[in-house]
């Protein structure tokens, strides 16, 4: 049986919850306004994302890459009372429609945004995060694991997205660009580093799970 992936994504799709009005909302604007609204996170992964941190309970969580603050939404949904999520974003266009949505969330005093490059703000980050988000620019993926490796408790997450990148890292011989390859290197370097379990799964663009020892 050849069954289409998109059949299979809108099935998974209509037999999860239901996305909430604020986040059908983040989507809506979120193609009227930006130029890759596909970089959003969407329903299925969004409620995936809330899955995860509901049964993680964090107190801390990080997020590289806001965007439009889709999927900070979506994470914030399991933070314990005292919790708090960081999320960093160096798109100053895009980062004013996440935080009008922060505003208008339950979430409004849970979550701080921090305007800059990730490269840089991590390691003056005060925390030690129980959940890290890696969603931004792909060159830099390696880096980031390992810029948060130290900071993310023993037992904590880290949820890598886009590790398919399109299917692009299956064929590094047609596919040499430089995001390709990046994503590829942070792929080798998390599947041999023997200090974490990890699952990739081929969710949306793929992500992959990893989980500090
Ligand atoms: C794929 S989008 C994030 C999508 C978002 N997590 C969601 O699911 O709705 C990637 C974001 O990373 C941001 N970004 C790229 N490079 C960055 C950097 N060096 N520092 C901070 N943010 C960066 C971009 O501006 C963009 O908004």
């Amino acid at each position: 049986m050849n069954i289409d992936l998109d059949n299979i994504t809108a099935y998974c799709t209509q037999h999860s919850d239901s996305e909430d009005e604020l986040l059908k909302e983040v989507a809506r604007q979120t193609h009227l306004k930006t130029l890759k609204p596909r970089m959003l996170s969407g329903h299925l992964q969004g409620t995936f994302l809330s899955m995860i941190t509901q049964l993680i309970k964090p107190t801390y969580i990080l997020e590289i890459g806001t965007f439009t603050g889709y999927s900070a939404l979506c994470l914030a949904k399991g933070l314990t009372e005292n919790g708090k999520l960081i999320t960093l974003d160096n798109n100053p266009e895009t980062s004013v429609i996440a935080k009008d949505f922060f505003t208008k969330s339950l979430y409004k005093n849970y979550i701080e945004f921090i305007s800059g490059d990730a490269t840089q703000v991590i390691s003056t980050l005060p925390y030690t995060f129980d959940l890290v988000f890696i969603d931004a620019d792909k060159k830099n993926y390696a880096l980031y694991y390992d810029l948060v490796f130290d900071k993310l408790k023993s037992g904590g997450l880290i949820i890598a997205d886009n590790v398919l990148w399109s299917g692009k890292v299956l064929d590094l011989a047609t596919n040499n660009d430089k995001d390709t390859l990046s994503m590829q290197a942070f792929n080798e370097k998390v599947v041999k580093d023997t200090r974490v379990e990890k699952v990739m799964l081929p969710l949306r663009d793929g992500v992959t799970l990893i989980r500090k020892k």
